[in-house]
């Protein structure tokens, strides 16, 4: 992996006990998905997730001493030297500071790129569908901390709505906010489908601005679809043709289940299922309108100014 800008053996990217990272969750981080077209690698908005990594640092008042263009090439190199692997994982957290105290601030941010081989989030989710339960574990509120942020700490809610929802016999959880209304999965946003209109939570619902939602919308669009951004009741969920969870471990799949309830005929919807193959193809680089999102990793590493 890519650790405080060297490639280093995995087993040699060790960090001490006492960082922050570790002792508080004081870090951020990002997922980002590598698609392999013949002999080469296509990232997935590579520029997207870096920025996207960045804001949440910010937000944080966690400083990257590095630039982004150095992640990108972080990012490639990891990719390039992982073969098979599909997943990256860049973060950025803090190391051991001078005390553990919570006010320290001079420990330094390191950075690591890991890339693993991920294959389907949920096996076998795109031919039948998810199912997904309401989880007891709201999300945070604006004011529990930067909630729109990808930070380490903040997962600490997914990871015990995923387990739940696993022991519950679902592939998925989904997560209300303190009011009731829809926030999103444990990594994934979600969308609903009625009479062809395509709605999703606004960002004022405390989500993740996901880079797959963004897709979406971009594409549901183009693909002549009315889409909106509005809170979204549980019932609504329950009762609409088709709802779908995206996210870039999950892809785009489609949600066969709430609490037991079928949604729509029980499969993947029509309307979905249009989606799901669009973003398969533009994802690997065989739709020309979108190619702008699939960076090559060699070309990147050969144009990065470093
Ligand atoms: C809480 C949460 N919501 C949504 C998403 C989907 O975001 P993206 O499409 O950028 O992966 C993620 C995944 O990172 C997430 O962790």
């Amino acid at each position: 992996m890519w650790y405080d800008g060297n490639i280093v053996n995995a087993e040699d990217a060790t960090v001490p006990v006492l960082s922050f990272g570790l002792q508080y969750g004081w870090g951020v981080f990002e997922g980002i998905r590598a698609y392999p077209s013949g002999s080469e690698y296509l990232i997935f908005r590579l520029r997207d997730h870096v920025s996207r990594l960045f804001r949440s640092a910010k937000l944080l008042g966690l400083e990257i001493p590095y630039s982004q263009e150095e992640v990108y090439s972080g990012v490639c190199r990891t990719v390039l030297e992982n073969k098979g692997s599909d997943y990256i994982r860049p973060i950025a957290f803090g190391g051991q500071g001078s005390s553990v105290a919570l006010g320290t601030s001079d420990m330094m941010t390191h950075v690591a790129v890991a890339a693993v081989k991920m294959g389907e989030y949920v096996p076998g989710a795109s031919d039948k569908g998810i199912d997904v339960v309401t989880s007891a574990w709201e999300k945070p509120r604006w004011r529990a901390m930067p909630v729109t942020a990808k930070i380490c700490g903040g997962y600490i809610g997914s990871i015990m709505a995923k387990r739940d929802a696993g022991r519950r016999g679902a592939d998925e959880a989904l997560m209300l906010n303190f009011d009731g209304t829809v926030a999103e999965g444990s990594a994934e946003n979600i969308f609903i489908i009625e009479d062809d209109v395509i709605s999703t939570p606004p960002l004022s619902a405390g989500i993740l601005e996901g880079i797959t939602r963004d897709t979406v919308m971009q594409l549901s669009l183009d693909m002549g679809y009315k889409v909106c951004e509005r809170n979204l009741a549980w019932d609504e969920v329950a009762s609409a043709d088709e709802v779908f969870m995206c996210g870039t471990a999950l892809e785009i799949q489609g949600v066969r289940s709430l609490d037991g309830r079928i949604i729509g005929d029980g499969g993947v919807g029509s309307v979905t299922r249009q989606i799901m193959t669009t973003y398969h193809d533009l994802v690997r680089g065989r739709i020309p309108k979108y190619l702008a999102w699939c960076d090559r990793a060699e070309s990147v590493l050969n144009s990065v100014l470093i």
